[in-house]
């Protein structure tokens, strides 16, 4: 073993140690599959799925194996493989002896056999491999396998466990995940992880009725195991078209924006916008998770009836020229301060500009209307968000290897008019008011963002 992850714990709870238990103490996901099809169906494509098979990852642990001389192997792995960790068949990093269930990340019989933890963060689990299998029922019967309730699972400590991370050896918190939905309305309002995961409310609970096993009874709300967040990216990678489906329509409830422009406004003037961003749906940091990595940004852009450019923020890979946007995430620094993406090697953090939940941020641009601006002039804002900026991808796999999509997640616009003309003779449809026009073009916008999320810029 490296080093002690868990340095400190003094509970009587002591989590499972590596190498407690044999692979084949654990039982596989296709065994589960007969009876409980549909669950299966939902986290078969996940993050969880594939959270040791997950190529982001396996590029990022041999990264980071390397820098530290392989001092994280067992500390990533608990996370991203635990049966392989528990099962003392991880280190070696290069997987050689990972039995085939290890591979299966965070699966059925991994969760459903955990019996209780020593608290949350840097995977304080306690595993009971074995017949019982607890959930969140207190009457269930199988005919395969015993079952009891335990409160753990219906919390948000479960997930806990793992969105929690921090630096094994100087304690810098690196996914607040946990920590934060605590200290928020969510957190202090008791709506869980679970609420928004595992129900089809994604922003608040909402009971999704039916059968947990093929025999079973029926029950109010059965949960859904297709934990999707904002990684649209490598579900696209892995051909998980479901779960890619549902990152993208999660990324487009998560926040809202309003834009504030002036009605009118002369040529050669100087034209204030102010952009309100809120996080209204997650009930974390947005974004959250290894929030160094993904990108969540504005782009503002502003053109004339004529299509001429007026204003446009730094799109990605920023063409020199344009305005800088301001980038929402976090940028952690190394020992020498120097920024960095490897979180393993970091020890500060340089700056944290993500939405914190229910927190609204504005951001103001200020442009020059041109002497030749054709009115009306439309000013479109979108939030966009990348699981990964391309350079670190193009640096992990060889340049152009892999696209990261970029996400409209939600887009606010607005027209501003000739002072000289009243406005409602400026509508192109003749009949068609002013704050009509605005509505029709939010409505077009909208349906373009829903007829193609990805489009790119
Ligand atoms: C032979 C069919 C069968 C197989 C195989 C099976 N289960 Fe079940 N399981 C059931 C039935 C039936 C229930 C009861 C469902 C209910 O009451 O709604 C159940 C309930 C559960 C519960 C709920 C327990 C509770 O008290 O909340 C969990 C968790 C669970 N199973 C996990 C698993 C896991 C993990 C596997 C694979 C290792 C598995 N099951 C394999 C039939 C099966
Ligand atoms: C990340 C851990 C995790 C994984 C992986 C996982 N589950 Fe669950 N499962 C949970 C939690 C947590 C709940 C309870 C959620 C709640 O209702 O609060 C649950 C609930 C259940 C239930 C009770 C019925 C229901 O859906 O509410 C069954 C049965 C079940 N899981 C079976 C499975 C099977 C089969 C798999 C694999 C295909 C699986 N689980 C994978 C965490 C997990
Ligand atoms: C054993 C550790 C573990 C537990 C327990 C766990 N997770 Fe995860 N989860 C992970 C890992 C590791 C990943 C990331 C895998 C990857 O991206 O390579 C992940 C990914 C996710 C994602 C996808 C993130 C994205 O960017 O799309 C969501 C959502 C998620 N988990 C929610 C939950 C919820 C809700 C619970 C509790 C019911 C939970 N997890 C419990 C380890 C865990
Ligand atoms: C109020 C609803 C809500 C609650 C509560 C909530 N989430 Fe989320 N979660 C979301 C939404 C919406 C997104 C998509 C936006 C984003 O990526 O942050 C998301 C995204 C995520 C992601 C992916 C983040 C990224 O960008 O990589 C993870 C991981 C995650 N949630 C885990 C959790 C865990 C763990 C908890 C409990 C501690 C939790 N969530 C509680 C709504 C919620
Ligand atoms: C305590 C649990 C835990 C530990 C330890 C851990 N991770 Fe993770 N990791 C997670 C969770 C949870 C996520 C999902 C967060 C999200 O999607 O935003 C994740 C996501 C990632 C991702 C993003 C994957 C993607 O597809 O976007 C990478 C890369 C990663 N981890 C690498 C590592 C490396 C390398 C280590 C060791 C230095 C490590 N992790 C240690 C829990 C952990």
């Amino acid at each position: 073993m490296a080093f002690s992850l868990l340095a400190g714990c003094t509970s009587a709870a002591e989590p499972t140690p590596a190498g407690e238990y044999s692979s084949s103490e654990f039982t596989a996901a296709s065994k589960c599959q007969q009876c409980h099809a549909i669950i299966h169906y939902q986290w078969e494509g996940t993050m969880h799925a594939n959270a040791y098979a997950d190529p982001l990852y396996q590029r990022e642990f041999h990264a980071a194996g390397k820098d530290t001389e392989g001092l994280v192997d067992e500390f990533c792995s608990r996370c991203h493989t635990p049966i392989g960790v528990l099962a003392g068949e991880i280190p070696p990093a290069d997987g050689s002896q990972l039995s085939e269930i290890a591979h299966e990340g965070v699966q059925c019989d991994f969760c459903h056999t955990v019996s209780g933890s020593n608290g949350t963060g840097n995977a304080p689990f306690i595993a009971s491999p074995g017949n019982m299998k607890w959930g969140p029922f207190n009457d269930s019967k199988s005919a395969y396998h015993a079952s009891e309730y335990l409160e753990l699972h219906t919390q948000s400590e479960f997930c806990g466990m793992c969105h929690q991370v921090s630096h094994p050896v100087n304690g810098l918190v690196i996914d607040d995940t946990y920590s934060t939905w605590k200290e928020s309305y969510y957190g202090q309002n008791g709506v869980t992880c679970q609420d928004c995961h595992m129900s089809p409310g994604i922003t608040e609970f909402k009971a999704n009725p039916g059968r947990s096993a093929s025999s079973s009874v029926k029950r109010e709300h059965i949960s859904l195991h297709g934990t999707v967040g904002g990684n649209a990216f490598v579900t696209g990678m892995l051909g998980a078209e479901k779960q890619r489906k549902l990152a993208i329509e999660r990324l487009q409830k998560a926040a809202t924006l309003s834009l504030d422009a002036p009605l009118t406004a002369n040529k050669g003037n100087n034209v204030t916008i102010e952009v309100a961003i809120t996080n209204s749906g997650a009930g974390h940091m947005l974004p959250t998770g290894v929030s160094e990595i993904r990108q969540l940004w504005l782009q503002v852009e502003v053109t004339d009836s004529k299509g001429q450019n007026i204003y446009s923020t730094a799109k990605v890979g920023s063409s020199p020229g344009m305005e800088p946007g301001m980038m929402y995430n976090t940028v952690l620094g190394d020992g020498a301060g120097n920024e960095t993406l490897s979180f393993w090697l970091a020890d500060r953090v340089i700056a944290d500009n993500r939405i914190a939940p229910r927190e609204t941020v504005i951001e103001e641009h200020t442009f020059t209307l041109p002497e030749n601006t054709a009115y009306p002039v439309t000013v479109l804002a979108t939030l966009k968000y990348m699981s990964a900026p391309q350079g670190l991808v193009d640096h992990l796999f060889g340049e152009g290897v892999h696209e990261v999509p970029v996400i409209s997640m939600v887009q606010a616009s607005g027209s501003i008019y000739d002072p000289d003309r009243p406005v409602e003779a400026q509508a192109e449809t003749p009949g068609f008011t002013a704050p009509m026009a605005a509505v029709a073009l939010i409505a077009l916008t909208l349906l373009l963002t829903l007829l193609n999320p990805e489009k790119k810029q």
